[in-house]
Formats: C-alpha cells, structure tokens, sequence
C-alpha cells in the first residue's frame, strides 16, 4: 500500500485530489494534513471527511508528500513536516520556490518541483516536472500519481516560471476569454448556460486543431477563418486596435516576474 499525504487544504489540493479520485488506485492511501478550516465550502462538496488531519506527523509513513501550501507558508510547513518526512519524495507546486532554495532548508531527500494547473481536478492538468535525487522507482511513482491528473513533461528548473506563466496560470486566461465570449453572446441574446457549453466545446476543438495541426502556423489558421471583409475580420480590427495580442505577452511576462518574486525570500 503506498500512502500519500497532502499538505495544505485550498484549491490546488482540492484540483489534484479531484483528479486522484476519479479512479481511485487500491493500492494508494491518501491523508490530507489542513492548517485550519479556512477552505472547508471545499472539502464538503468532497469525499475528504476521514483522510483529513490537523497534525503534520500524519504524514508519517508517506512515500509521497505534496507541497500544497502558499509561497509565504513554505517555509514554515517544511519545518513543521521535516521531522516527519523520512525519506518520502517531496512534491512541490510551490510557485516560484526553487530546488535549491529547498535545500537550504535542509531538505535533503527526493524533491520534485511541479507545475500542474487546476485541469487536474478532471485528469486534465498540463503539469511540468523537474526530478532532484529522486531513484527510478521513485520517479516512476510520481510519474503514475501525476499523470492520474493529465499529462506530465519534465523540463529544465529554468522554464518552470515560465511555464507557470503559461500552463500554470494559464487556464484563468481562458476562463477569462470563456466569461467575456458568454457575456457578448448575452447582450446578442443568446442563453447563457448553452453558450457556455458551446464556446467551450468550441475552445476545446481551437486547442485540438493547434496542437493536432502543428506544422501549420497559427497565423494560417487565423487567415483560414478571417475572410477579408467577414466577420472575424471585424472582430480582429477590435481586438488588435486595443493591443489585445501584446496585452496578453506583457500578461504573460508579468506571471512570469511574479514567480520570480514569489520565490525570494521576504
Ligand atoms: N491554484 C492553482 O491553480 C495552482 C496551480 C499551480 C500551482 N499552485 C501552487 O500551489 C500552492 C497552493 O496554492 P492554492 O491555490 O491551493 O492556495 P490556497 O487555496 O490558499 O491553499 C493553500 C493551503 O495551504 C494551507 N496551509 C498553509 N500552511 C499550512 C501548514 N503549515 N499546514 C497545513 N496546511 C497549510 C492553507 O491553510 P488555510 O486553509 O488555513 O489557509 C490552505 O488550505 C501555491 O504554492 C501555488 O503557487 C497553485
């Protein structure tokens, strides 16, 4: 039986949990360690009642421990879990907070920094991973508990902020998108609850055909649906009068910066 404990109780435990649940593997335990009962709107709508502890030696005996807690609270987690830790690979989606800055804190064993998104709560987070002294059988068991929530890509230290930027942040962007397509659609008349299933199949099929399609660029696609003079043409003239292709770089780079922030020491 291999047990895995999640420290911290807000959204991004509530995402991965979400996904680990959808098929849930007999041969993992999970304990859930919560500081308080701040996020609790989240755990009632969830099967969490009997994994939930408010004491860090719960993670005793874990093979696995994820990090889910704020930037500011990682310090002072990681000194109340290290007693505890005994050799389990430490997982964290920390933004910002670098391998070596966990070093510092005499993290000395197995350490994987993430970078999962909140897709993870129906197995579908793009997650990038970065593996320190951890052993092939240890890896191969991350590798299963992350992809459990979506895909998993390792990648150097030096993108993870950008990533984070990216994949991270990335889906707010999209929900943003999503709420303002709905809200157009709802001064045309349109109802809202279908609109929303239907600009969100429609995203879906945009982002199948970019990844899907890739020797094409993403210009081309562009000209292939804006016929000079039609609608989308007219649309575009808006959005690009407003500088809404560099609002969404500058959007990016200023993700990116924070991480950056994030990770330094106050
Ligand atoms: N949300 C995302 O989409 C996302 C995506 C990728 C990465 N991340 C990273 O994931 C981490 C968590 O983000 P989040 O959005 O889930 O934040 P959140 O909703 O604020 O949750 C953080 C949780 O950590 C708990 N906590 C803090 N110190 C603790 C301790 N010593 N012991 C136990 N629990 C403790 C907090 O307790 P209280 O309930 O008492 O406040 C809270 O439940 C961050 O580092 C973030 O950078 C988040």
């Amino acid at each position: 039986m291999q047990r895995i404990a999640i420290v911290g109780s807000g959204h991004l435990a509530h995402a991965l949990w979400g996904g680990w649940r959808r098929n849930p593997d007999p041969q993992r335990t999970f304990v859930l360690v919560a500081r308080s009962d701040a996020h609790r709107d989240l755990w009632d709508s969830t099967e969490w009642g009997s994994m939930v502890s408010y004491d860090p030696a719960a993670i005793r005996g874990s093979a696995m421990v994820v990090l889910a807690v704020k930037p500011k609270d990682a310090q002072e987690t990681v000194a109340r879990i290290a007693p505890y830790l005994d050799g389990a690979v430490l997982v964290s989606p920390v933004a910002g907070w670098t391998i070596a800055q966990f070093r510092e804190l005499a993290v000395q064993g197995p350490l994987v920094r993430i970078m999962p998104n909140v897709c993870a709560a129906i197995g579908a987070s793009t997650t990038l991973a970065v593996f320190d002294r951890v052993s092939d059988q240890e890896r191969q068991a991350v590798e299963a508990l992350l992809n459990d929530c979506g895909s998993l890509t390792v990648v150097e230290e030096s993108l993870i902020n950008p990533y984070t930027a990216l994949v991270g942040s990335g889906p707010a962007y999209i929900f943003l998108l999503l709420e303002a397509l709905i809200e157009g659609g709802r001064q045309l008349g349109t109802d809202v609850d279908r609109t929303r299933e239907l600009v969100s199949s429609m995203v879906e099929g945009a982002a199948r055909l970019a990844r899907d399609r890739s020797q094409d660029t993403l210009s081309e696609w562009i000209k292939q649906v804006a016929s000079p003079g039609g609608t989308t043409e007219a649309s575009l003239a808006v959005l690009n009068q407003a500088g809404w292709p560099a609002l969404l770089r500058e959007a990016v780079v200023a993700a990116s910066q924070r991480a950056v922030q994030l990770g330094k020491p106050t």
